[in-house]
């Protein structure tokens, strides 16, 4: 596990970005995982400045999102599919063809978590693997509890992450179920870039560090994979320095 304490955010999401960056000049067709939450927007703000900046072209790349809320689709503005388009999709080269999101409103969500579990098979794996952490040390929506051989299914959302979330749903209910990829799903990836910023992450941080896998802390069966990159700023890190 290599940790990397930046400056600031902005330094942060940098970095992320020159990775993606290398890794897709190295495989044109690079499969990324990606992640939402507020830890995603620099990042997806630097990638979408690399793309104007003709210094990267996502034509060929292939994306596999992490989660959705149960019930939504892309037409509510609640939605991680709309975040998703609103924050990179429409604003880069990424085919239509290419990308992949759970569906949400799916009617038979066992048949959706499996073929989403062939379809990331069938394109030959996560090359890298974006993650955000939750304060209670989810992963995705890998709640604590979660078995680390748990692949992509529905999964219910912890009081905690209802309330970490709800401002989010000013006028609508709050979903209380997610499709989430499942925790073997995250680690077959072939790389990991868990990113954390800002002070409100520098507990969960500090116990991810300090505590032996448990799935109590779900992000710490991140610590079993060969090719795990921790990104934190220096607020992040606040605890641990
Ligand atoms: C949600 C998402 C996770 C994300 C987490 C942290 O639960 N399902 O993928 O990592 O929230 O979000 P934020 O970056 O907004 O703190």
């Amino acid at each position: 596990m290599e940790i990397i304490i930046c400056e600031d955010v902005t330094a942060g999401a940098s970095l992320c970005s020159e990775i993606i960056m290398k890794q897709i000049k190295k495989k044109k067709n690079s499969v990324l995982g990606l992640a939402t939450g507020a830890t995603m927007v620099p990042l997806y703000k630097n990638l979408t400045k690399i793309y104007k900046d003709k210094k990267i072209n996502f034509s060929k790349v292939k994306t596999f999102n992490l989660d959705e809320y149960f019930g939504l689709d892309g037409s509510e503005k609640e939605s991680f599919r709309k975040f998703m388009y609103d924050s990179l999709f429409k604003k880069t080269n990424i085919k239509e063809q290419n990308i992949n999101l759970l569906n949400g409103k799916t009617s038979n969500w066992k048949k959706e978590c499996n073929d989403y579990e062939h379809k990331i098979k069938r394109a030959g794996g996560i090359d890298i693997q974006i993650l955000g952490i939750g304060t209670n040390g989810h992963i995705a929506f890998n709640e604590p509890g979660s078995s680390i051989n748990s692949k992509t299914r529905l999964v219910k959302l912890t009081s905690q992450t209802i309330r970490d979330n709800k401002k989010y749903f000013k006028n609508k209910k709050m979903p209380e179920y997610a499709l989430s990829m499942g925790i073997k799903t995250i680690l077959s990836s072939k790389k990991v870039i868990l990113l954390a910023f800002g002070e409100n992450k520098s507990k969960i941080i500090k116990k991810f560090l300090e505590s032996k896998p448990t799935k109590n802390i779900p992000a710490t069966f991140l610590k079993s994979h060969d090719d795990l990159t921790v990104i934190l700023d220096k607020k992040a890190a606040k605890l641990i320095t």
